[in-house]
C-alpha cells in the first residue's frame, strides 16, 4: 500500500507509508488520516483538496508547513517530538502536541498545501552520476552542459562540486562540504567529467542562499532522517560558494529554449531531471522529448533522469528509475544511496 493506493484522501493518508508507524511521519499520517476520518481540523485544513491526484501529495504539503512551524521556533511543544530540532519524546504521543498547533495555523497551513513538494534532494545526484557516466561512455565525451528542468533551487546542478565514494573509487573535490557514502554499485565507476555550463528551471523556484529559502527547503526534509538535512546543509554551504540561476519556467517551453541555443563544440548537452515528471502534465514531458529529439540532429544531447516508473507497477515493490534516453539502467531509492545499476 502507498500514498496512490485508497478511494478517499483520508485512506491515501493512511497508506502514506504502508500504514507503517515505525517513524515519526509515519504516525502523523495515521493520526492526520483518523482525523480526516472524524472530521476534525484537518478535513478543515484539507477542504476542497479531496479530489487532489495522488501525486499531489497533499499530505506531504501539510506536514512541511507544519515542519516549518516547528523548525521558526513558533511550537515548541510539538518540537518535543521532531528529532529534526533534537526533540526526542515518543512519537505515539504527538497527537496532543499537534493538534493545537494546527488549530492555530489553519490559514497559514491551507497556504502551504499551495507549494508542490521541494525536497531537492542531493542523494538523488547519485543518479545523475551513473547516468551521466553511461552518457559520458556512448558519446566519448567529456564536457557537459547541464540543463535541470523542475531543479527546485538548483543544488543537483552541483555535481560536480560533490564528493561520491564508492567501492574503491572516489569522484569529486577532495575539499567538497557535501561528501555522499555508499555510492558503490556493482559495476559503476564514475566517467571523469567537465560541467562547462549549468542551467536550471522551475515552476516555483527560489533562492536558497537566503536564510528563509534555507529554511523553506529544509521543511521537506522528513524530520526523523536528520543525514538527510545534514547533507542539504552541507549542499546549501555549496551553493552558496557557486550559485546557480533558476528560471520561473515550465520544463518543456524552457528545454525548448535552452535547446535553441548550440552548445560549445565538444560539449555534451545533458537534460537531467530527479522526482519532478509526475507533477507535470502528461502533455508536458511528451513536449520535452520532442523538443529534445529535434535537437538531436544540431547537437548532441541526451536525457538522464531519476523519476517514478510510469505508469507505477499496480504491485510489488519499486525504486525510482534511472534512465538514460529510453534505456532504464539501474535504479536507486527516492533520497540516494543505494545504486544498483542493470548488468
Ligand atoms: C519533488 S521536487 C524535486 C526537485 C529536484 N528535481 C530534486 O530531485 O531534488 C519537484 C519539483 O518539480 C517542480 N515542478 C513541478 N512541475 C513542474 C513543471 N511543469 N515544470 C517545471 N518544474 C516543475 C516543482 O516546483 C518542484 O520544485
Amino acid at each position: 500500500m502507498s500514498a496512490y493506493d485508497g478511494a478517499t484522501l483520508g485512506e491515501r493518508i493512511a497508506n502514506h507509508f504502508g500504514g507503517s508507524t515505525e517513524h515519526l511521519y509515519g504516525v502523523l499520517m495515521r493520526d492526520l488520516a483518523a482525523d480526516w476520518e472524524r472530521g476534525g481540523v484537518v478535513r478543515e485544513i484539507l477542504a476542497g483538496r479531496e479530489d487532489a491526484p495522488p501525486g499531489d501529495m497533499v499530505q506531504l504539503r501539510l506536514l512541511a508547513g507544519v515542519h516549518r512551524i516547528v523548525l521558526r521556533g513558533d511550537a515548541p511543544e510539538l518540537a518535543a517530538f521532531y528529532p529534526s530540532v533534537g526533540g526526542t519524546a515518543d512519537r505515539y504521543a504527538v497527537w496532543p502536541a499537534l493538534e493545537p498547533v494546527l488549530r492555530s495555523h489553519v490559514a497559514e497551513l491551507r497556504e502551504a498545501l499551495d507549494v508542490a513538494p521541494q525536497t531537492n534532494e542531493v542523494g538523488r545526484s547519485i543518479a545523475l552520476l551513473a547516468g551521466l557516466s553511461e552518457a559520458l561512455r556512448r558519446s566519448g565525451m567529456r564536457k557537459v552542459r547541464l540543463l535541470e528542468p523542475g531543479a527546485s533551487a538548483g543544488l543537483n546542478l552541483l555535481v560536480d562540486q560533490f564528493r561520491f565514494e564508492g567501492d574503491g573509487w572516489t569522484c569529486g573535490p577532495d575539499d567538497a562540504q557535501l561528501v555522499l557514502a555508499g555510492c558503490e554499485a556493482a559495476g559503476f565507476t564514475p566517467e571523469p567529467f567537465e560541467v562547462v555550463e549549468r542551467h536550471g528551471c522551475d515552476l516555483d523556484p527560489f533562492d536558497a542562499t537566503t536564510p528563509e529559502g534555507e529554511a523553506y527547503l529544509r521543511s521537506y526534509i522528513w524530520p526523523h532522517m536528520p543525514e538527510r538535512d545534514g547533507r542539504l546543509v552541507a549542499a546549501l554551504a555549496t551553493l552558496r560558494e557557486h550559485p546557480v540561476t533558476i528560471d520561473r519556467a515550465p520544463a518543456a517551453d524552457w528545454v525548448r529554449d535552452q535547446l535553441a541555443s548550440p552548445a560549445p563544440d565538444g560539449v555534451l548537452t545533458v537534460v537531467w531531471h530527479s522526482i519532478t515528471r509526475q507533477y507535470w502534465p502528461a502533455a508536458e514531458y511528451a513536449a520535452m522529448l520532442a523538443a529534445i529529439d529535434e535537437a538531436r540532429s544540431r547537437l548532441p544531447v541526451v536525457r538522464v533522469a531519476l523519476e517514478d516508473p510510469s505508469p507505477l507497477p499496480t504491485s510489488g515493490t519499486w525504486r525510482p528509475q534511472v534512465e538514460v534516453d529510453d534505456d532504464v539502467i539501474g535504479h536507486c531509492t527516492h533520497h540516494g544511496p543505494p545504486l544498483d545499476l542493470l548488468p
